[in-house]
């Protein structure tokens, strides 16, 4: 599975691509209000880090509007992915940008029948937000297992990826149903990484090091 950082904070990025936890990078409106970046810049130093797939948001609601932001997003950098809302002129945008040659992620997905159409459309991604639906109740994890299946019933090759990940446990799940990839902020990222046994661990090998007569010991 893929791990990408949904931030567009380019010192976090430096850091998970540091760790070669980096496949990719996933950005939206708020996440670029968050950097507080002059946005075209921002999204070509992500880039410039980053080799894998970059996300970056369309914020027209019609076709032509979303179509035409597309193509500028598209040409800051090869690597650029343009997502696009899950909403009927959504679909048009993606089918033309599609023909094109422009890659796109389907963003703002809740349901199955949405990721079917999106798939159906030529979506190089598709993005369900699981946290969002979380919090109302529902379950984010339940609506990645349909998808997967719906995906694997047909063979089709848009990408799976869980975003609005909010904890460790949405990335080992979305690792177990099989997600193709999992964008999640900064903190999940560093979270995964830790364990307090780990911590106790590493405090007792170097108690018992300091046991060692210092003329024993190479450092
Ligand atoms: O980038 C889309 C998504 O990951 C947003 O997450 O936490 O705002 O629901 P969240």
């Amino acid at each position: 599975m893929d791990i990408y950082l949904d931030t567009a904070m380019i010192e976090e990025i430096k850091q998970a691509a540091d760790m070669g936890m980096c496949d990719g990078v996933t950005t939206n409106p708020t996440l670029a209000a968050r950097a507080n970046k002059p946005y075209v810049e921002n999204i070509k130093e992500i880039c410039r880090v980053v080799k894998g797939p970059v996300s970056a948001e369309v914020i027209a609601s019609d076709k032509e509007g979303m179509v035409k932001q597309a193509r500028m997003l598209s040409s800051i950098a090869k690597n650029v992915v343009v997502k696009i809302p899950m909403t009927s002129e959504g679909l048009k945008a993606v089918r033309a940008l599609k023909e094109e040659g422009i890659r796109t992620n389907v963003t703002l997905v809740f349901t199955p029948s949405q990721a079917l159409l999106a798939a159906k459309a030529g979506a190089f991604i598709v993005s369900p937000f699981v946290g969002r639906l979380d919090d109302i109740s529902s379950d984010g994890m339940e609506l990645v297992e349909e998808i997967r299946e719906i995906y694997d019933n047909y063979g089709f090759e848009t990408k799976l990826l869980v975003a609005s990940i909010r904890h460790p446990m949405h990335v080992v799940s979305s690792a177990l149903i099989g997600a193709d990839i999992a964008t999640m902020p900064f903190n999940v990222l560093m979270k995964l990484t830790e364990h307090p046994l780990t911590d106790k661990g590493i405090k007792r090998f170097n108690d018992d090091w300091q046991k060692l007569p210092e003329n024993f010991r190479p450092f």
